[in-house]
């Protein structure tokens, strides 16, 4: 093949027009320089130096895919919410992520799993973004930039530090059963199709009839629920740093498609004020017993995506995104993503992120936004202004909203109100105690040891005692097991002095 010869039908420049040459520049000679009108060369160097957007901070490293949400039962006695009426099937996104890890960062690093799903629903997207964990590690958004910063990378070295990061949870108690769970099998998923989704935070439902009603969105898993050992994990974490990536995307090829069924628990308006949780501290969970599961329908994801950058990277999620029939809660978490997410995206992406086709709703958008960076839905001569005297359309509810709550009083700045069974240690000792078994607590205070190592002073003795005040005895198992390990670590052909 001689250099002139075209392959295909040849490729254009951005504007449309043929390229003439993909792989030599244009030079003074075939030893001469390169002229700067050259711009098939130009465009292509400056275009690759744009190619990336900034990651997502957090949650940078994940992946995702499309499908389908059917409901299966009749939930329509708590919401009216269209996609979620009997027999209704609606397309969908889900994108699963770690937490801390940046872009290249290994899937299988102990860490909470994000869980974000997009339904494309006939009255506009609504978006759960949830973890696979049903609680989280603070309940005031003011505290969450801390905590990313906390498990993210020291100014100095740019590398992660447990120091950092368990200063950050004994610093703050209310972790403790976050960091209980994550500790525990379910922070290591053997796969994201082997794990459950939840919407973590109380949302509201609402009737046909303005009935109103606190709900918890599970996702479980029809694959089963399956845990990675920290050896799995580790080997995996050095082989290969995309497994997760890799399973979802090779299962959906193969036509495995991961399915899960959503249920919901579902609390009475009247008893939401009094239920012996705050159900509006997403570091509680609502115990089974008081409000047990009920199904609604199954998510199946069955469609890979074609570009990743495209249909992936810049999919934007936003707990904002609620559709009629659905709506918050006074959980104060909830209320500070509902700002957080699309800012971020208008920065991320773009100010028009929304008209992208993986975030554009499927019914038609009406908004009285225009213009902006890459404004890409041309609205014509549309007038841009409402009210006004020739009949465009425009809204005007007033009164009451149909999915708000009563307000608490006077603006204060305090952590919100206990309830009679509250505590920040209370659930993280139920679930050592009570639902872990034997062999899973044995891993746990190897776990949490293992984490300590190399903890420093104050950190690693307020660690010891948060550990305590959730369980006694397995702060002393954990205590230890780290005194332990530094002594076996000093002994001679024990460890890290064995060189010495
Ligand atoms: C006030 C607390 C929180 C704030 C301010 C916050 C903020 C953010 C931001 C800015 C992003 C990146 C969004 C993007 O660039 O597209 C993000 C991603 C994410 N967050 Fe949060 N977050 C909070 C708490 C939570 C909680 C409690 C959960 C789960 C229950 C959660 C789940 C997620 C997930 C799953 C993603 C990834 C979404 C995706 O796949 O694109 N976050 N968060």
């Amino acid at each position: 093949m001689t250099d002139s010869m075209p392959h295909g039908t040849g490729s254009t420049t951005q504007a449309g027009i043929p390229a003439v040459s993909d792989r030599n520049s244009l030079t003074t000679g075939p030893d001469g320089a390169i002229v700067l009108h050259d711009h098939h060369l130009v465009e292509t160097l400056q275009h690759f130096n744009r190619m990336n957007v900034p990651e997502r901070r957090p949650h940078a490293k994940g992946s995702g895919a499309f499908g389908t949400f059917e409901v299966t039962e009749d939930v329509s006695k708590w919401t009216k919410a269209d996609f979620l009426q009997p027999g209704k099937k609606t397309d969908m996104l889900a994108r699963f992520s770690t937490v801390a890890g940046e872009l290249g960062s290994p899937d299988t690093w102990r860490d909470v799993r994000g869980f974000a799903l997009k339904f494309y629903t006939e009255e506009g997207n609504f978006d759960l973004v949830g973890n696979n964990t049903p609680i989280f590690f603070v309940r005031d958004p003011m505290k969450f930039p801390h905590f990313i910063r906390s498990q993210k990378r020291l100014p100095d070295s740019g590398l992660r530090d447990g120091t950092m990061q368990w200063d950050f949870w004994t610093q703050n108690p209310e972790s403790a059963h976050q960091v209980t769970y994550l500790m525990g099998p379910r922070g290591l998923p053997k796969t994201w199709r082997n794990m459950n989704g939840y919407g973590s935070h109380t949302f509201m439902w609402v009737n046909e009839a303005g009935e109103k009603f606190w709900v918890k969105w599970h996702f479980i898993s029809n694959q089963g629920v399956e845990f990675l050992s920290n050896e799995e994990a580790e080997a995996l974490a050095g082989s290969d740093a995309e497994a997760h990536r890799r399973d979802l995307f090779d299962a959906i090829e193969r036509g495995e498609h991961p399915s899960w069924d959503l249920y919901v628990q579902v609390i009475p308006y009247e008893e939401g004020k009094t239920y012996r949780f705050n159900p509006f501290d997403v570091t509680k969970t609502i115990s089974k017993k008081d409000y047990p599961r009920h199904k609604v329908g199954t998510m199946t994801l069955n469609r890979n995506p074609k570009n990743f950058f495209a249909e992936i990277e810049q999919a934007g999620f936003s707990p904002a995104n609620v559709v009629p029939g659905i709506g918050m809660s006074p959980d104060r978490m909830l209320l500070g993503r509902n700002f957080a997410y699309a800012d971020a995206q208008r920065y991320r992406i773009g100010t028009n992120f929304q008209q992208l086709p993986v975030n554009r709703p499927k019914n038609e958008v009406h908004t009285y936004n225009f213009e902006g960076n890459m404004w890409y839905h041309d609205s014509g001569d549309r007038r841009t202004y409402v009210p006004n005297s020739f009949g465009d359309s425009w809204s005007d509810e007033t009164g009451p909203v149909d999915n708000g709550w009563e307000d608490d009083g006077a603006l204060v700045r305090e952590s919100q109100a206990l309830r009679a069974d509250d505590g920040d240690f209370v659930q993280a000792g139920i679930l050592v105690r009570e639902v872990f078994s034997d062999a899973e607590r044995d891993g746990f205070v190897e776990t949490v040891a293992g984490a300590l190592d190399g903890v420093q002073e104050p950190v690693l003795s307020n660690a010891f005692q948060y550990w305590k005040n959730v369980d006694a005895t397995i702060g002393e198992r954990i205590e230890k097991a780290v005194k332990d390990a530094a002594q076996d670590n000093s002994v001679p052909g024990m460890g890290v002095d064995e060189d010495k």
